[in-house]
């Protein structure tokens, strides 16, 4: 039975992952490396810097210019997220967090992202979740499945009573390496090893879950 929800954050409870993609293609443009919206599907989930990494490919740049354009990429994303309010919760989210608490359930935020606390405050999702593990809090990124165990671990929970809800591959990834169950948000060739796959959260109900995670 599940005792606690971990959410991602980005693309999950809010399209954020589209201002990262295209911050991130800002960034691609200005130097001119290739990138695109098909590309940006692998950087779904995955730190900055193992993005930049996976754009600039086998482009040799320095340690000091890979700071510079991480630094720059987060300028571009910082400022894009300025205007986020609690409109840019995605449909469905709030129904459901408020459902899972109703029923005594644990809720957690597991986001790779450094920004994950400034984008909650700013949804007005704070009061809606009982931890927030961020991209301070391990050092091994999504896939490594660091970031979810040390989520339920602040929860006080066992991993196996835990579900991962993601639209990313490798966050789908990072929950089965740390025994947790699944549900992947998005188109199935992307998050298809999840337990259940959806599109979105809009319509999802807590009860409908449970049935399917039961099963
Ligand atoms: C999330 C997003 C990624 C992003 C990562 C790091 O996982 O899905 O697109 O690269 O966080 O975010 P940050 O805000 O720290 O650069
Ligand atoms: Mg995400």
């Amino acid at each position: 039975n599940i005792q606690g929800f971990i959410f991602d954050l980005d693309g999950v409870l809010t399209d954020t992952a589209e201002w990262h993609y295209r911050a991130w293609q800002q960034l691609a443009d200005e130097e001119h490396l290739p990138f695109d919206r098909q590309a940006n599907e692998a950087l779904r989930g995955v730190s900055r810097r193992e993005s930049l990494l996976l754009i600039v490919g086998s482009h040799a740049y320095s340690e000091l210019e890979l700071q510079k354009m991480m630094d720059r990429k987060n300028r571009y994303y910082v400022e894009s997220i300025q205007t986020i309010t609690d409109k840019d919760v995605l449909p469905g989210a709030l129904n459901l967090l408020a459902e899972i608490r109703q029923a005594g359930i644990k809720i957690a935020i597991g986001s790779a992202s450094k920004n994950a606390k400034t984008v909650i405050e700013k949804l007005g999702l704070a009061d809606h979740v009982d931890a927030i593990a961020d991209g301070y809090s391990v050092e091994h990124p999504k896939p490594a499945p660091d970031l979810f165990l040390y989520a339920a671990h602040q929860l006080g929970l066992d991993p196996a009573h835990c579900v991962v809800v993601e639209d990313a591959a490798a966050g789908i990834a990072a929950a089965i390496a740390g025994g947790m169950w699944t549900i992947g948000l998005g188109p199935a060739d992307r998050v298809d090893s999840a337990d259940i796959v959806l599109p979105n959260l809009m319509g999802i109900h807590l009860a409908d879950l449970q049935t399917k995670l039961s099963r």
